[in-house]
């Protein structure tokens, strides 16, 4: 057990990492990796770097890219001995467990946006929440749990999906930047 509030004592502390530049990669556990290339290929539009199995690797496991970058994600099928039947693979953005809620592609024209939104119609993926925007712009003012007119919201252009193991994918146009403190950051560290 590591106790982590002996270790990171405070904001400005000695231990605090300095100099990321971005989230760079996530990975994920999958039940069928074969299923999870073949959503994130066909539907999101990234591209394959490495389908790795054995002998270099126990169980398969595949890095994908969007760009040049050598992976952006990476998936990791889960061992074989498991039982797929009894694996949850509901929304995690509602499943009440720690962990995972959602990955977030950017999309930073609206116009590309707009048309990814209609490719993923025209192929029947099911919206899971959205589109709508981040913020109380938006013409919603009840609390809820999709973000809709909520005043802390970014400013984005959202819609999500789930992917075969029910992990939740936004892909947002717009977000705000914060340079001040606004409305929508109200406690900016900077
Ligand atoms: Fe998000």
């Amino acid at each position: 057990m590591i106790y982590w509030h002996r270790i990171i004592k405070n904001k400005g502390d000695l231990y605090m990492i300095k100099g990321i530049s971005q989230v760079g990669h996530v990975g994920i556990a999958v039940a069928n990796i074969d299923k999870s290339l073949e959503f994130y290929r066909d539907v999101v539009g990234l591209k394959l770097t490495g389908l790795w199995g054995k002998p270099y690797r126990k169980n398969r496991q595949c890095f994908v890219r969007i760009d040049n970058m050598h992976h952006n994600i990476v998936f990791f099928e889960i061992d074989d001995s498991v039982d797929r039947s009894t694996l949850d693979i509901s929304d995690t953005a509602k499943r009440q467990k720690p962990g995972l809620h959602h990955i977030a592609f950017e999309i930073p024209e609206r116009e590309d946006w707009l048309i990814a939104m209609e490719d993923v119609k025209a192929k029947g993926i099911p919206f899971v929440s959205g589109p709508y925007v981040h913020g109380h712009e938006t013409d919603y003012y009840e609390a809820d749990d999709n973000g809709m007119g909520f005043v802390g919201g970014s400013g984005s252009h959202a819609f999500y999906i789930c992917d075969p193991d029910g992990n939740r994918l936004e892909f947002y146009c717009w977000m705000m930047k914060v340079t001040q403190k606004s409305i929508a950051a109200p406690n900016p560290d900077f």
